[in-house]
């Protein structure tokens, strides 16, 4: 017997509620209830088995079994042609696997997918399907990126159920949804987009991937707090979630893995919005200091690791006597308790005056930096920029600071120091526990620091 059920459902962790609630007493989070209709159903055979299927990827009943090293499945991967996106992914698409890539509106998802499908689709068969453009304008896009192929396939669609019956027709190796919360499925009542759709459309193609092989390629929107729209509990559903960042009005975009059930989180893609498409970017260094002013006040080089790569970049600094009873303080590309962490030490240790000043903090290019290697590169630069004396351009600063001031080691000093000899960067300032250790490339100083003080003698032409 079937009779209609409506709950509200947290849309951050699923807790269910008989009424709609302001807070949701299970995570704490804020006006996240939605209103879902259930069929409700004491009995309902086919549900029972998706459910089934979903965790053990086959229908026979199953058989705990030894562990055992000797016959290790192989994962079956694929490249996906874009060298800095199988990197993140740990070295190509797993066969059966399911990726969510997430990011901001335009900021490229649909593009990236489009470039990846093409080169796939030279040796498997794909089929691309959209839920919120056209044939015609996913073939506008695919003119001017110029992908042409035999073996991709495009669909406008957004009934999950119709899509695995075309995928049966068509039995493609790639599955591309873009994007999951444009998706519904019949049995559901409530409306796409919504806690419930999402997560039953997802464990539809999830389903899919486990049962025969097919690598399922998800889109996914994100709310206005920058995390994925939908329950939480997709994040967990699915083998790999990606976040496609960059700042909108600047070329760079970054993708990072934030969960990896193949490989590890620590590696990032590196990419460059062009009107023919995003194009690789296998040098991030170089492209990052492309256009870094030279002579003026406020920029300090500094390298940061990501995954296997070092990556140079440049902090920028800006204090200007403040108009506001309180004083401004802004940053992007970098923690903002971060800066206010430095700007307190250099106040304490070393007497400079930020109270009466707006501070703005900037990393060029839109990268952002959460390694704390680059500490000793913020100070000096807001310190460059509240002195306004410039920083010589062939400084780079490497270090973590601590609250005393003093210069904490940071790993894989010998990476930094060499990528930032490669990009022509002559003195280098590390940390001095380790300075010893490390292998110094002709041509350059490596200058260790102790404390926050010993940057000073580079900004104090007086004392020279
Ligand atoms: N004709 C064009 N020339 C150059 N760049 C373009 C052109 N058309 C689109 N772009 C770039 O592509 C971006 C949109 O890419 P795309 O549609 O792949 O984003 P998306 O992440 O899929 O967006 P959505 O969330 O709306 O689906 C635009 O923000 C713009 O930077
Ligand atoms: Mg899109
Ligand atoms: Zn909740």
């Amino acid at each position: 017997m079937k009779k209609a059920r409506t709950v509200f459902v947290c849309k951050e962790c699923d807790y269910q509620s008989a009424k709609w609630l302001g807070r949701c007493p299970s995570c704490g989070a804020w006006n996240t209830f939605e209103e879902e209709t259930y069929e409700d159903t004491t009995a309902e055979p086919e549900k029972k088995t998706a459910r089934r299927l979903f965790l053990s990827g086959q229908n026979e009943e199953t058989e705990p079994q030894l562990l055992d090293y000797e016959n290790l499945p192989a994962y079956l991967r694929t490249d996906t042609g874009m060298v800095e996106f199988d990197r993140v992914l740990g070295g190509g698409i797993v066969a059966g696997s399911v990726v969510l890539l997430s990011g901001e509106p335009g900021i490229g998802k649909s593009t990236l997918l489009l470039q990846i499908c093409n080169s796939i689709a030279k040796t498997k068969k794909v089929l691309y399907v959209s839920g919120e453009e056209s044939v015609g304008q996913i073939s506008l896009r695919a003119k001017r990126l110029s992908v042409k192929s035999e073996n991709l396939y495009v669909l406008t669609e957004t009934d999950a159920g119709k899509i695995i019956k075309h995928c049966e027709k068509q039995k493609p190796d790639v599955l591309v949804i873009d994007s999951i919360q444009t998706m519904f499925h019949e049995d559901s009542t409530s409306i796409p987009g919504s806690a419930t759709q999402i997560r039953e459309c997802a464990s539809i193609f999830i389903n899919k991937a486990k049962t025969d092989g097919t690598s399922v390629l998800l889109v996914g929107h994100v709310n206005k707090e920058g995390s994925i729209a939908g329950p939480k509990v997709l994040e967990h559903m699915v083998d790999t979630v990606l976040y496609f960042e960059g700042e909108q009005r600047q070329n760079f975009r970054v993708i990072r893995a934030m969960k990896n059930r193949f490989g590890s989180t620590n590696e990032i893609g590196v990419f460059e919005m062009t009107d023919v498409g995003l194009r690789e970017v296998e040098n991030p260094s170089e492209a990052l200091l492309a256009d870094r002013p030279v002579g003026v006040s406020g920029n300090c080089a500094v390298c940061v690791i990501e995954g296997t790569r070092p990556i140079i970049a440049e902090i920028q600094a800006l204090a200007t006597a403040t108009i506001f009873p309180a004083p401004r303080r802004m940053t992007a590309g970098i923690d903002y308790n971060r800066m206010a962490l430095i700007l307190a030490v250099l106040e304490k240790r070393l007497g400079l005056r930020f109270s009466g000043s707006d501070v703005y903090l900037n990393v060029i290019g839109g990268l952002h930096i959460d390694e704390t290697a680059s500490d000793l590169g913020v100070a000096l630069a807001l310190i460059s920029s509240i002195r306004d004396i410039p920083i010589p351009d062939d400084v780079m600063c490497i270090g973590e600071l601590g609250l005393s001031g003093e210069c904490r080691a940071v790993s894989r000093l010998d990476w930094r120091v060499k990528e930032g000899a490669r990009l022509g960067f002559r003195r280098i300032f590390v940390p001095a526990r380790g300075a010893a250790k490390c292998q110094v490339p002709d041509g350059v100083k490596v200058i260790p620091v102790k404390s926050v003080f010993d940057i000073l003698s580079l900004l104090a032409p007086e004392k020279k």
